[in-house]
């Protein structure tokens, strides 16, 4: 399973890229806000020192919603850098435009995804990912990782080669269960990328390793 990070903030990117397990980067509308950037000008450049930073696929999402301005806002995107992935939401006109942008060589993550009927329409639009939303879907009182178990199994019976970019992650054991469900990619905070390093046997074991260290020094 790749590992992403759901961030805007660089230097949480960094921190993550600094541990060697990043493969890419996820951002949204919203993480883009919260990083107080405004303007296409800002909004290019902070693209780019994100392109800088890590060397993998990064989703920079549209904020169109009919055909037309979706790939006039997606061909901008993509000229940015090779390595960005245009995120398209689901909807009717981002379902057309996915399958535009598949003829035409620009690989796209279809977001706001919360059924498997939507993730079919995507992959048969040739989406390269379909972010699969488990963190909300579990907010309304559903099981989000039910669906990425069954959006696994259609996929394979089916042969997509679609990736389940498995988004909106909320703690640890998220990822540990998109691993067992065979998530291709978790796209994560990075608390719940730190949140796997511990354990508190391992912070007493250690303790008392370098304890004993000490009489043999
Ligand atoms: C990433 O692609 C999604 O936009 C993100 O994971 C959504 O996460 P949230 O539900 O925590 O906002």
């Amino acid at each position: 399973m790749k590992f992403f990070i759901d961030t805007a903030n660089l230097a949480q990117i960094k921190e993550a890229n600094d541990l060697g397990i990043l493969d890419g980067v996820t951002t949204n509308p919203t993480l883009m806000a919260k990083e107080g950037i405004k303007g296409v000008e800002a909004v290019t450049n902070h693209y780019k020192a994100i392109c800088e930073l890590v060397d993998g696929d990064i989703s920079a999402e549209v904020v169109s919603v009919d055909f037309d301005s979706i790939i006039e806002e997606g061909k901008k995107l993509h000229a940015i850098h090779p390595n960005i992935v245009v995120k398209v939401p689901m909807i009717k006109e981002g379902v057309k435009a996915i399958k535009w942008f598949t003829d035409n060589g620009i690989r796209t993550n279809c977001t706001l995804i919360f059924s498997a009927g939507q993730a079919i329409l995507a992959a048969k639009a040739g989406a390269t990912y379909v972010s699969p939303f488990i963190g909300r879907i579990d907010d309304t009182g559903w099981d989000g990782m039910e669906l990425i178990h069954q959006l696994r199994n259609i996929f394979d019976i089916q042969q997509y080669k679609t990736e389940i970019l498995a988004a909106s992650i909320r703690y640890p054991n998220h990822i540990i269960k998109c691993a067992e469900a065979g998530a291709h990619v978790c796209t994560c905070p990075l608390d719940s990328i730190l949140g796997l390093l511990k354990h508190p046997l391992t912070d007493s074991g250690l303790a008392k390793f370098l304890e004993d260290a000490k009489k043999f020094a």
